[in-house]
């Protein structure tokens, strides 16, 4: 039979060739044969599991370049397109690979190559503790994970970080001798995890001086990116399952660069391509719009900073600061978690707009982008952000009486300069929202959230904070869904 090219997702004609198949096999076995012929004639990432009225106790399930993990217990067993989709289940998994086929029944599996020969899994322990895939008496999971953030920091930082020593990543080996003959450095991923990469480029780029760029993972995988066996190529991902992070990551691969993965979800598909993975312990983030993940991405990668700075021996004077300002981020995360009332009453007055506005410059305008992100998934309101100095390039003609605009001010170098480009929309009527860790004068702003400073470089982890809350108390005042927001997934596993 010729090779049969599906276009876009017309998966009902995978159930009609494996009826092919079927239908001209003679053998027992048939309908494992049926699928593992199937297979062999699909172009293109596929997770599917088959049933058959004829085995009405056997399911068939194969994949490629798509997520599934089958979870198994005490004559049980599960199928799903990740683990905290199970979690409550079970806490033993078994991860597929790319063309391997499998032939599970409610007390036993076997899986094949696609020879059909049989081959053995390990199973996986997931330490997760299936509450923590629940809600907790929050009414959302974005709540709750929003409230886990202090844990999830802290879990994250671990036993990587003590004050008087160096930072320890003995998980990966990253050598002097290979560091400074690194040309650059490139941070990949999407979305909120790809705003954790413009978030520490600053840091990484001041430490260890190497130039970073960070990338969207489907610009990146198609632009020919210029990197070569001396160019580090970090690839983000909370879920470790995003087809084009892990496109961009096999495209690194192919021209020899070395490749780290940095994910929430041990055993993901990222961890599993990369040369290294180092992990985030945020636990299961269930909400389609991504907080805890965030804050852990960015402490991970402000770690992994200044574990490459000490490797180089560089800038150590700051460095300790820095040390003792991640150890405290944990109980400044809480501060901020304990007073919340003034960021909801403002979400309560603004909650009806069309249009708002997120303002900073620097490492604030990175909170700015992830600010405006979140805002727009779950409100549905239309949302930009802006770095505050091209506002006179053209954005603040957007700008007219009335219109909500929010401010971020941590970085007081650049301070003044913020405040200005603030003023500026003042000017025009703009009602103004600020997130601040300085001492700013209240009378100019509509609104004034006040946040513990800390060190410039990891401002993102609480500035952040006021800004998901934000987010999530107008989603709520318009009575939506905060957790599964319109035409969006949790894990984008198709490009
Ligand atoms: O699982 P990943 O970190 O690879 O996901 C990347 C994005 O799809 C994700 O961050 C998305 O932007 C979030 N919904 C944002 O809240």
């Amino acid at each position: 039979m010729d090779t049969i090219l599906f276009l876009g997702t017309d998966t009902e004609v995978i159930p009609n060739l494996i009826h092919y198949y079927y239908k001209n096999s003679k053998d027992n076995d048939s309908f494992l044969k049926a699928v593992n012929s199937a297979c062999k004639d699909l172009k293109g990432s596929y997770a599917i599991e088959v049933i058959c009225k004829d085995f009405p106790d056997t399911m068939i399930v194969a994949k490629k370049d798509s997520p599934l993990v089958i979870g198994t217990c005490n004559n049980e067993n599960y199928v799903a397109s990740d683990i905290p989709a199970i979690l409550s289940y079970t806490k033993n998994f078994y991860l597929l690979e790319d063309n391997e086929i499998v032939e599970l029944y409610k007390d036993k599996i076997h899986f094949y190559n696609n020879n059909l020969e049989e081959i053995k899994k390990e199973i996986k322990n997931i330490e997760w503790d299936a509450t923590s895939s629940e809600k907790a008496g929050f009414p959302d999971y974005m709540l709750k994970e929003i409230y886990e953030q202090p844990n999830s920091v802290r879990e994250t930082i671990g036993s990587r970080l003590k004050i008087g020593e160096k930072v320890n990543f003995d998980d990966i080996y990253i050598s002097k001798e290979y560091l400074e003959k690194v040309n650059k450095i490139y941070l990949v991923a999407c979305g909120t995890a790809m705003h954790a990469g413009l978030s520490i480029k600053p840091m990484l780029e001041q430490l260890c001086k190497i130039p970073v760029i960070v990338d969207v993972a489907s610009e990146f995988r198609y632009r020919n990116p210029l990197i070569d066996s001396n160019t580090l190529c970090i690839f983000i991902s909370q879920s470790g399952e995003t087809a084009d992070t892990i496109a961009a990551l096999k495209l690194a691969k192919l021209n020899n660069s070395k490749t780290i993965a940095i994910s929430n979800v041990i055993g993901s598909s990222i961890t599993r391509e990369a040369d290294y993975t180092i992990y985030t312990h945020a636990g299961p983030e269930i909400a389609v719009a991504s907080t805890k993940a965030y804050t852990a991405q960015v402490t991970l990668l402000a770690l992994l900073s200044i574990y490459f700075a000490e490797t180089l021996g560089n800038d150590v004077e700051r460095i300790e600061n820095i040390k003792k300002e991640i150890l405290a981020l944990p109980e400044k995360i809480q501060s901020i978690l304990d007073n919340v009332s003034q960021i909801e009453s403002f979400a309560s007055k603004v909650y009806n707009e069309h249009d708002i506005f997120f303002l900073g410059r620097g490492i604030d305008y990175t909170v700015a982008l992830e600010a405006s992100l979140k805002l727009k998934e779950i409100s549905y309101i239309h949302s930009d952000a802006y770095a505050a100095g091209e506002l006179k390039h053209g954005p603040i003609a957007l700008i007219e009486n009335g219109i909500t605009v929010i401010g971020i001010i941590t970085d007081p170098s650049i301070i003044e300069k913020t405040i200005s480009n603030i003023q500026e929309v003042i000017t025009r009527g703009a009602k103004t929202f600020i997130v601040t860790n300085q001492n700013l004068n209240n009378d100019n702003y509509n609104e004034v959230i006040k946040i513990p400073s800390t060190d410039a470089m990891i401002s993102p982890i609480l500035s952040v904070i006021p800004l998901q809350l934000f987010a999530y108390y107008i989603s709520k005042e318009k009575g939506l869904d905060v957790d599964k927001p319109r035409n969006l997934a949790k894990s984008v596993t198709v490009e």
